[in-house]
C-alpha cells in the first residue's frame, strides 16, 4: 500500500490543485470530505493531513469544522487558509474578520526553514482571505507575516502542526512547490513511492482480483479517458473485455479506423457499429441544436444497447471517469461512487452487476501518462476535447452525409497545417465548422454560390470561459487557402473572434 497525503476538503475552490501538487511530488494524495470520522482517519493512517481553504468563517455555529483529535493524533498537518484559520480556532487562538480583504500577490517576509529552503527572506505568495489569525494558539510561533496580515504563516514544530494564511498550491505563490516538498518530505517524512507503474501494476491485480473469469463491456468513444480505460481494462482481463464503438457517422476525419487500428493491437473484442446512415436519417429535417443532441444521445444509447443485448449478460460495465468528474459531482460526503455516464450517456436498463471505474482516481495528465505506458499512440493520448455528439453540433442547421465531408475535410486540413506549423503554444481547442449560410463567389470563370466555413481556435484553462487565440496571420491564410482549394462545396472562410463569453466554445 502506498504511503497516502489526506486532503480534507472545507469547500476551497483550489482543493484539486492542493491534491495535484502532493501527487506532483510522487506521494498518493486523496481528496475527502472534512466530515472524515477521526477512525477512518486512523484506519486510512496517512502520513500527513492537509486541510483546505474554503469560504466560510470559523467562528460561525453552522461553518464545516474538525475534531481537536485530528490535531493530537500525531499525524503533521497543514492548514491552508480556511484550514489555517481553523487550525488556530480549534487550538485555542483567535480568528477575526479584516475590514479589508487581502487578496491577490502579496508579499511575505518569512523567518523559518522549515517549511522554506532559507532560514529567512521575502517571497510572493496568493492570498485571498477576508479573516484573519488575530491571536496564534499556544505552543505555536509566527513564521511569517505580509504587510497587512502579521500571521501569514505559523507553526507549532513540536507537535507538527503547520497552517499558511496563503495559498501555497496557487502556481502564483513563488516558493509554493518548496513548500509541499519540505512538507512531504521533512515533515510526514514520505518516500516519493507514488509512480504511474505502480498505480497500472496494482490496478491490473485489483481488476484482476475483482472480475475473474466473468465479462466486461466497456463503451469506447475514442477519447483519451474511455480509450485509456479500456486498453488498461484489456491488460487485466483480455478478451473477456469486449469494447463497442458506436461510429455516429459525426466524427472527424478518418477518427474511426484509428480507433479500430489501435484497439486492433489489443487482447479484446472490439466491436464497431457502422451507424452513420442510422444517426443522418433521425436526424434529416432537424435544425435545433438542442434537438440534435438529444436525438444523437438517445440513437447512441439504443445502438449501443442493441449490442450490449447481442452479447447477453454481462457483468461489469467499464466506465472512463476521471477524479476531476468525481470530484466535482460532489466528494463531498461520498467517495461512494456515483455512476457518471460519460459516453454519450448509458442506457439505465441494461443488467450489470456493477460499474467499473478504473481510472476514477486519476487526473487528466495522469491519464494520459497511464495510456502512454499502455502503449497508446500520442495522436489518441493528446487529443482535444471533442463533444459527444461530434460534428452534429459543427454543422449550424440540417446535418447530411455531404455537410460533415465538407467539415472533416476542411478540419482535417486546419490541423494537419497547425500541427506542421509548429507554434509555441497550441490552442486548446480547434475545429472546422460550416454555416448555415450560403456566398456568393467566383471560382474560374464562374459564380459559385456555396457554405461559408467557420475556424474557431481558443485558449482555456477549465474551459468554462475561454480566449481566441491569436494564430500568426500567414498560418491562417495558408489554412484559408487550402481548405478554399482542396475541399469542395465551399467558398468562403471566417475565422471565429468571439470569446466564451459571450460566444460558447462551440457554435451550438
Ligand atoms: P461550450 O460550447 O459549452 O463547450 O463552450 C465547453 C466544452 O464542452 C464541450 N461540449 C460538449 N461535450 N457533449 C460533450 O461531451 C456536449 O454536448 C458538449 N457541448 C460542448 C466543448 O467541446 C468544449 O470542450
Amino acid at each position: 500500500m502506498n504511503e497516502l497525503i489526506i486532503v480534507l476538503d472545507f469547500g476551497g475552490q483550489y482543493n484539486q490543485l492542493i491534491c495535484r501538487r502532493v501527487r506532483e511530488e510522487n506521494v498518493y494524495a486523496e481528496i475527502y470530505p472534512y466530515s472524515l470520522s477521526i477512525d477512518k482517519i486512523k484506519e486510512l493512517n496517512p502520513k500527513g493531513i492537509i486541510l483546505t481553504g474554503g469560504p466560510n468563517s470559523v467562528y460561525e455555529d453552522e461553518s464545516p469544522k474538525c475534531s481537536k483529535e485530528l490535531f493530537e493524533l500525531g499525524i503533521p498537518v497543514l492548514g491552508i487558509c480556511y484550514g489555517a484559520q481553523l487550525m488556530a480556532h480549534c487550538l485555542g487562538g483567535k480568528v477575526s474578520s479584516a475590514v479589508k480583504s487581502e487578496y491577490g500577490n502579496t508579499s511575505i517576509e518569512f523567518k523559518d526553514n522549515s517549511l522554506f529552503n532559507d532560514s529567512f527572506g521575502e517571497t510572493i505568495v496568493w492570498m485571498s482571505h477576508t479573516d484573519y489569525i488575530a491571536e496564534i494558539p499556544e505552543g505555536f510561533e509566527i513564521t511569517s507575516s505580509s504587510k497587512d496580515c502579521a500571521v501569514a504563516s505559523m507553526a507549532n514544530k513540536q507537535n507538527k502542526l503547520y497552517a499558511t494564511q496563503f495559498h501555497p498550491e496557487v502556481v502564483h505563490s513563488q516558493r509554493g512547490k518548496e513548500i509541499f516538498h519540505n512538507f512531504l518530505f521533512n515533515i510526514c517524512e514520505c518516500c516519493a513511492t507514488w509512480k504511474m507503474s505502480d498505480f497500472i501494476d496494482e490496478k491490473i491485480r485489483e481488476i484482476k482480483n475483482k472480475v475473474g473469469n466473468q465479462k466486461c463491456l466497456c463503451a469506447l468513444s475514442g477519447g483519451v479517458d474511455s480509450s485509456v480505460a479500456a486498453a488498461l481494462m484489456s491488460k487485466a482481463i483480455g478478451n473477456n473485455l469486449t469494447c463497442v464503438f458506436v461510429d455516429h457517422g459525426l466524427l472527424r476525419k478518418n477518427e474511426a479506423d484509428e480507433v479500430e487500428n489501435t484497439f486492433k493491437n489489443f487482447d479484446l473484442n472490439f466491436v464497431k457499429v457502422d451507424a452513420a446512415n442510422r444517426f443522418y436519417e433521425k436526424l434529416n429535417g432537424i435544425t435545433e441544436p438542442e434537438q440534435k443532441r438529444k436525438i444523437i444521445g438517445e440513437e447512441f444509447i439504443r445502438v449501443f444497447e442493441e449490442e450490449a443485448n447481442k452479447l447477453g449478460s454481462i457483468d461489469f460495465l467499464v466506465q472512463g471517469t476521471i477524479y476531476p468528474d468525481v470530484v466535482e459531482s460532489g466528494v463531498g460526503e461520498a467517495q461512494t461512487i456515483k455512476s457518471h455516464h460519460n459516453v454519450g450517456g448509458l442506457p439505465d436498463n441494461l443488467n450489470f452487476k456493477e460499474i467499473i471505474e478504473p481510472l476514477n482516481l486519476l487526473f487528466k495528465d495522469e491519464v494520459r501518462n497511464v495510456g502512454k505506458q499502455l502503449g497508446l499512440p500520442d495522436k489518441l493520448i493528446n487529443r482535444q476535447p471533442f463533444p459527444g455528439p461530434g460534428l452534429g453540433i459543427r454543422i449550424v442547421g440540417e446535418i447530411n452525409a455531404e455537410k460533415v465531408k465538407i467539415v472533416q475535410d476542411a478540419d482535417a486540413i486546419y490541423r494537419e497545417e497547425i500541427e506542421k506549423y509548429g507554434l509555441n503554444i497550441l490552442p486548446n481547442q480547434y475545429y472546422a465548422a460550416l454555416t448555415n449560410t450560403k456566398t456568393v463567389g467566383v471560382k474560374g470563370d464562374f459564380r459559385s454560390y456555396e457554405y461559408a466555413l467557420v475556424l474557431r481556435a481558443v485558449t482555456t484553462d477549465d474551459f468554462m470561459t475561454a480566449d481566441v487565440y491569436e494564430f500568426p496571420w500567414d498560418l491562417l491564410k495558408k489554412i484559408s487557402n487550402r481548405i478554399l482549394n482542396e475541399v469542395k462545396g465551399i467558398n468562403r472562410v471566417f475565422y471565429d473572434c468571439t470569446a466564451k463569453p459571450p460566444g460558447t466554445i462551440e457554435l451550438e
